[in-house]
């Protein structure tokens, strides 16, 4: 039988280290290092949502970025499913890249604007090599718009005849049309108006009840992160300050800078 003590996240990280080269001298030597986040371990469960909270810079992305391969780290280990990526086999590194999806704060700007709605949301199958048949394309398509609440009418559309939280839905049926088991949700509802905001995180709360899916969810704004997230981390610098269960840090923050940004949602 299983239990919580014996069960292995889908995604963690490990002392993760990422530093840009920001200066190089005339001959190509590195002459300054920036160090965009340092000492870095989390987590996700199965079915969880982890939210990153911190303000802008501190390096939620890159966080984001690593744990699902976009970037790569300068020092430590990615583990799916216990795992080290790094030294993955194809097979395994294929189920990795199918499970591990993302949707980003600008929906528009990571889509091709020549590509309908049916294209964008079925391209994910053909890239990953799950199927190639137009109609078996279309038929998971729709039913994945029927999940994440875009009408039929819309499959032909162009992204820029569609609306923010249109779009956003569009990114989302991407993400989920492969059935992956966590989603990186980088500053999803940002760009949004306040009231599409809210549609979209009880969408996501929605499909993650009825889809057992597990999130990463990445945001400034800690009213959103508590909103979505079983646990936080909060972010400084490049620095974890505080990590706990979302609404014991909300009540308690223990953290100077985490009580600072409690204070600020509430001026909002
Ligand atoms: N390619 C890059 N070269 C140099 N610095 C970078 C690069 N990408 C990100 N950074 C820096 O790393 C820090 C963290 O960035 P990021 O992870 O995007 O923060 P956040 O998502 O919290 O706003 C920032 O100071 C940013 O300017
Ligand atoms: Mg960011």
């Amino acid at each position: 039988m299983s239990s919580a003590y014996d069960m292995i996240p889908v995604l963690s990280c490990e002392n993760i280290d990422k530093e840009y080269v920001t200066e190089r001298t005339w001959n190509g030597k590195t002459k300054t290092i920036f160090k965009a986040v340092e000492n870095i371990s989390l987590y996700i469960n199965e079915g969880e949502t982890l939210g990153i909270v911190g303000e802008s810079g501190s390096g939620k992305s890159t966080i984001g970025d690593i744990l699902g391969n976009l970037k790569s780290q300068t020092r430590g280990k990615v583990f799916y499913r216990g795992q080290d990526v790094a030294e993955m086999d194809e097979e395994s590194f294929r189920k990795y890249r199918k499970n591990v999806q993302f949707i980003f704060q600008d929906p528009k700007g990571s889509m091709n604007p020549y590509y309908s709605v049916l294209e964008i949301i079925g391209e994910p199958l053909k890239m990953l090599g799950i199927t190639d048949d137009e109609e078996v394309i279309e038929r998971k398509v729709l039913g994945i718009m029927d999940k994440v609440g875009l009408s039929k009418s819309v499959l032909n559309k162009r992204p820029d005849s569609l609306s923010g939280g249109q779009c956003q839905r569009v990114a989302i049926a991407r993400a989920l049309v492969v059935r992956p088991e966590i989603i990186i949700c980088d500053e999803p509802v940002s760009a949004l108006d306040v009231s599409v905001q809210a549609q979209i995180l009880n969408l996501l709360k929605d499909l993650q009840e009825e889809m057992d899916i597990a999130y990463l969810f990445i945001s400034h704004d800690i009213g959103v992160v508590n909103y979505i997230s079983n646990r936080i981390v909060v972010m400084n610098k490049g620095h974890i300050v505080e990590m706990g269960r979302a609404n014991v840090v909300f009540a308690n923050p223990k953290d100077e800078y985490t009580r600072k940004l409690v204070e600020c949602s509430f001026v909002n």
